[in-house]
């Protein structure tokens, strides 16, 4: 894809795009006791908290105001994070449609005991909505991916937007064809 092809995708022309690099973010944070699961390592939803924050913060600079999740998939643990583990949750916008981003987070792990360089742990893919003050969808700016891994990421994000539509709209298709027939789970 060129980058006219990029800009002509644009949901929102109207508005002027923002770079990748515009509202990417790395969040840092030390593991500690309060953070692990029966095993003693930590917990997912720990791991999960700091991606959603990460993500929230690249979602809100980028559309310049509040943006709420909508959807959070893929997530990805690869590794168990340890107590003393520094993890960095490095976040950046994959995509825009109207009012929407697809934010890609990757989560990486400096061992407290190793002088190894960070391991990739985790990883997800996050929806937010920019939103106005009374809680509505408001548009956000066209991203403009940068680097061949940016356009590479945009047209992934664009194959999981498809998919994410197409299983949303057959669920309810399937709901309502079952509320039809009388079914009434
Ligand atoms: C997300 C929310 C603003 C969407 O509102 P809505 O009235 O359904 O508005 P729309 O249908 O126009 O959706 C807005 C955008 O979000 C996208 N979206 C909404 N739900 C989505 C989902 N489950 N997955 C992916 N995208 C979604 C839409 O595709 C649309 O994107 P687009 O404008 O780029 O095409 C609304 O559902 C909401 O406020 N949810 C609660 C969010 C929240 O509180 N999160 C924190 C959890 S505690």
């Amino acid at each position: 894809m060129t980058d006219q092809a990029f800009a002509a995708a644009s949901a929102t022309p109207e508005i002027p795009g923002k770079p990748t690099s515009a509202s990417r973010t790395t969040l840092s944070h030390i593991m500690t006791h309060n953070d692990t699961n029966l095993l003693g390592t930590v917990h997912g939803g720990v791991i999960m908290k700091l991606v959603d924050d990460a993500a929230g913060a690249v979602a809100g600079r980028h559309s310049g105001g509040p943006a709420v999740t909508a959807s959070m998939d893929e997530m990805v643990f690869l590794e168990p994070v340890r107590v003393g583990d520094l993890v960095h949750v490095k976040a950046q916008v994959n995509w825009t449609g109207r009012t929407s981003m697809e934010v890609g987070v990757r989560v990486l792990a400096e061992r407290w005991n190793e002088s190894a360089p960070a391991t990739q742990v985790g990883s997800a893919y996050l929806v937010f909505a920019a939103v106005d003050a009374e809680g509505r969808p408001r548009p956000v700016p066209p991203v403009i991916p940068e680097t061949e891994r940016d356009k590479r990421r945009y047209q992934e994000a664009q194959i999981r937007r498809t998919h994410r539509l197409a299983r949303r709209r057959a669920i309810r298709e399937l709901r309502e064809k079952r509320a039809a027939e009388g079914f009434e789970d």
